[in-house]
Formats: structure tokens, C-alpha cells, sequence
């Protein structure tokens, strides 16, 4: 018997490479037990000690698993149930003469990690929900820390997602497993708070100060760059997503998270109200303080086209709703020549928050710049997961570097329909604004034409689903 002392409940690294060693040596799954240093001793199997050392592995001596069980290995190791190390070496050494197991799915060990798999991510998911951040320490530095059980060991898999929803501010989360911090540039992490001393929201400042105040912070790990290493949902999903699928239908639905929650699209697809009230607190970068309130998207939650604009103007962050002013009459314009109802579209804008500088009784609009564009994103992609549109329509150049997450110039991808990687369309355009500001009426007219056969697109792809 062999005993194997991994050195975290998330070693995966320490599991891949015993499982591996054991698996060279043809050593049978029901001859290795696994266990997690710093489990007390009535958690150690009896009677066992550590693994005689294994004789070296001749340098030929190799095998392949297919990569999809890598990754789910990745994810099911997450999960709290003591028995996932056996069972995934099970499936490994299972794997090593039958490559297509993992397409089996009524077999019971494949079911029982695709269920795990599911079940972590959904507690990662469930994490990305509940997270309420609390502005702490406020006369020193402004510090954000939230508190949070986890079901299975996921934040140090969650916390890369926060870092960068929340680029720009320092936070905490913490946890009975382990407390992650993100200063700005890398995410580092502490041990957990006992369960003793879980803060009431009301103490949360006074237990962060108690454990982590600067000076007092002493990571277990050395900071870590983690957002290459970690795998976030939107990866893990590509590469998962088949196999839960296939795993749905096996069921009949009975696991989940759906592969498209997995990859994260259709995730919290909150009550776009919840959404917008949470949305009017946001202070995920520094332009809600001169604006006048968060202008947050509106429209029919079934929509299936979605308008993205750049930001809020003048009127629109004094009326609190998109589209309201001069742009928002020359839209209104264009999507009725196009044929497309604006009743039945959702609107909104990149930013949420209005962008201007003063000029005496003035505001001026500045261009929002990609830190804001960055730390509003998370908005979007919220009312996306709320309203589900099958197309996506980017008018101007901010608008496209949210949509598509990166910059994305507006000449080369105009007018014609875009496959984004979650299934749905995207139709890039230019912004109203873009047409106002044109000088030369023949130009105006000329561009303001093309602007509506863009809009024809969406207006088709709106009738199609009306008659579907
Ligand atoms: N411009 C935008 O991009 N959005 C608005 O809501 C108004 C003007």
C-alpha cells in the first residue's frame, strides 16, 4: 500500500505527478491512498506511512491522456469531497487502456467527476454573485474586502475573475479556506479566518484589521502573477463544455451548471433590476464621482438585439436613461428608417458612468479610456448573461473594445455579422455622435445611409425572430 501526501486540498500539480509515477509503475488504483498534509490523524488512513520511494521511471516509459481530463481533473480536484484523488486516479489509470472512456457517460466513475466538475464551478459562479465588496479602512487608504463561504476550495480558481473586474481598486475576500488579496497588480493569499471568528458585515472591517492591516500581512504563498496560471471559467468552459453537455443529456439535465453557464455567458443571469440597483453603487473606477448617477441599460429583458453605445452624455446622465439626447434622436431616426423597433431592443453603453471635463457651464465629453472601458465590462457582460440577445449591435469604437474585449478597429469589421466565441452575433457600426459631428452635409447624408443599412442587419435579424 502506498500513501501520498499531497501538499494542499488543490495540489493538483503534487496529484499529476504521483498519479503519474504510480500509474508508470503499473500500480493499481486500490493500492494508493491519498491524503492532504496537515489532516489531523483520525483523517490518516490507519497504520499507513509514507510511500516507499518508487524505483525511477524508465526515460521511454510514457503514456497519453486525452486533454479534456486534464482539465477536468484541474476542476474536480477543487471539489471537497476527500475521495477525488482516488477517483480521478481511478479514471486515469482506467484511461490508460480505454482512451474514449470519458465519452462513456454512464459509467459511474466518468458521471461522478463530471458531477464535481459541476458542482465547483457553480460554487464558482455562486462566489462571483454573492461577492459584495465594502469600502473599509477609509481614513488611511481605501481597502474593499467581502466575505465569503465556498462550498469546495475555489477561491484561489475565483479570485483571478475579481482581479480583473476589479483592477483598480485593492481588495480582500475572505474565507474560512483561505483569504485572497488582490494591491493592483498581483493576487496574493493568507490563511483562512476560523469559523469562530466569521465578521458579521457590520465587523468585517474590524476582523480585516485584526488579520491583515499592512505590516501585519504575511502571505502563506509569495505573491503570485496568477492570472496566466489559473484557468478561469471562460477557458475551462471551451474545453469542458462538450463534455458537460454530453453529460446533460445523459442525465436529463439533472448536472449542471449548463456548458454555456460554464462558459460563463448565460452565468448570473440576475434580474436585470437587481443589476441596475447594484450597478448605481459601482465604484469600480473613479468616474462615478463626477457623474450624476450610473446610467444603466433599458429594454425588454426577451430582447434579441442589444445596442451598445459608448457612454452616457450630458442629457443622459441627468435623465439617468441611454440614448435620451441629440445621438439618441439621430438613432432613434436611423432604427426606424431600418425597420428595427426600439421598444423590443435593449440599450445601454459600454460605460456607465458619464465622462466630461468642465468648461464653464459646459460638461465636455472625454473618450473613456480602456481602464474605464475595463472596469465597466463587468456590466455589460451582466446584462448580456440578463438578456440573452442573439445579436449584439457595437456602435463605435468603444462600444467594439467591450463587445469583443479587446480593441477592435471599426473600418476593418463593419457592417456584417461577427460570430462572438459565446454563440452569438455581433454587428459592428459607427456611433450616432460620429454622424453629428460630421461637417459636410454630403457626407453626413452619405454616412447616415450607410449607418441605416447596418441597421438593416439587426432589422432582419429582428423580423426572423418575430417569425420564428
Ligand atoms: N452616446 C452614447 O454612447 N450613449 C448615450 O447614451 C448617449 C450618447
Amino acid at each position: 500500500m502506498y500513501l501520498v501526501t499531497l501538499n494542499s486540498e488543490t495540489d493538483f500539480d503534487g496529484w499529476r505527478k504521483a498519479a503519474r509515477a504510480f500509474a508508470l509503475h503499473h500500480i493499481a488504483p486500490a493500492d494508493v491512498v491519498w491524503h492532504v498534509q496537515g489532516q489531523t490523524e483520525d483523517q490518516m488512513p490507519p497504520g499507513l506511512s509514507e510511500a516507499p520511494s518508487l524505483p525511477p521511471i524508465e526515460t521511454e516509459s510514457t503514456f497519453t491522456v486525452p486533454a479534456n481530463f486534464i482539465e477536468l481533473a484541474r476542476v474536480a480536484i477543487l471539489h471537497r469531497e476527500g475521495e477525488r484523488f482516488a477517483l480521478l486516479y481511478r479514471l486515469l489509470w482506467r484511461l490508460k487502456v480505454d482512451h474514449d472512456l470519458l465519452a462513456t457517460m454512464s459509467d459511474p466513475d466518468v458521471a461522478q467527476a463530471i458531477t464535481m466538475a459541476g458542482a465547483v464551478q457553480r460554487d464558482a459562479q455562486r462566489m462571483r454573485d454573492l461577492v459584495r465588496f465594502r469600502e473599509i479602512w477609509r481614513e488611511q487608504k481605501a481597502h474593499y474586502a467581502a466575505w465569503f463561504e465556498p462550498e469546495h476550495h475555489i477561491v484561489a480558481f475565483a479570485a483571478p475573475f475579481f482581479a480583473r473586474r476589479f483592477a483598480d481598486m485593492p481588495w480582500s475576500i475572505l474565507t474560512p479556506d483561505v483569504c485572497a488579496h488582490w494591491n493592483g497588480h498581483a493576487i496574493s493569499f493568507t490563511p483562512g479566518i476560523s469559523r469562530t471568528e466569521w465578521p458579521a458585515p457590520g465587523r468585517l472591517e474590524e476582523t480585516w484589521r485584526r488579520h491583515f492591516q499592512p505590516g501585519r500581512l504575511t502571505t502563506t504563498a509569495a505573491p503570485v502573477k496568477r492570472r496566466r496560471n489559473l484557468q478561469d471559467a471562460s477557458t475551462l468552459g471551451s474545453i469542458l463544455g462538450p463534455l458537460l453537455a454530453d453529460a446533460e443529456r445523459w442525465t436529463g439535465g439533472r448536472i449542471s451548471p449548463r456548458p454555456e453557464a460554464i462558459m460563463g455567458h448565460k452565468a448570473a443571469a440576475k434580474d436585470l433590476e437587481a443589476l441596475r440597483e447594484e450597478a448605481a453603487h459601482c465604484r469600480a473606477c473613479p468616474l462615478y464621482k463626477d457623474a450624476t448617477q450610473t446610467v444603466f441599460g433599458e429594454g425588454p429583458k426577451d430582447a434579441t438585439i442589444m445596442l451598445v453605445g459608448e457612454q452616457p452624455g450630458d442629457k443622459e446622465d441627468l435623465a439617468g436613461h441611454p440614448f435620451v439626447g441629440p445621438a439618441g434622436q439621430m438613432l432613434d431616426r436611423a432604427l426606424e428608417e431600418a425597420g428595427v423597433d426600439r421598444r423590443k431592443v435593449y440599450v445601454t453603453n459600454a460605460v456607465k458612468h458619464f465622462k466630461f471635463v468642465p468648461r464653464g457651464k459646459i460638461r465636455l465629453h472625454q473618450k473613456p479610456n480602456t481602464q474605464e472601458i475595463r472596469a465597466c465590462r463587468q456590466w455589460y457582460e451582466r446584462e448580456l448573461a440578463g438578456v440573452q440577445p442573439d445579436l449584439v449591435v457595437a456602435m463605435g469604437a468603444t462600444a467594439a473594445q467591450s463587445v469583443f474585449g479587446k480593441i477592435t478597429p471599426i473600418g476593418k469589421t463593419r457592417g456584417r455579422l461577427i460570430d462572438l466565441p459565446d454563440g452569438r452575433k455581433a454587428l459592428v457600426t459607427v456611433h450616432p455622435s460620429y454622424l453629428l459631428r460630421l461637417p459636410d452635409p454630403e457626407a453626413k447624408v452619405l454616412e447616415y445611409q450607410r449607418f441605416v443599412e447596418d441597421l438593416k442587419i439587426a432589422a432582419n435579424l429582428q423580423k426572423k425572430a418575430r417569425a420564428a
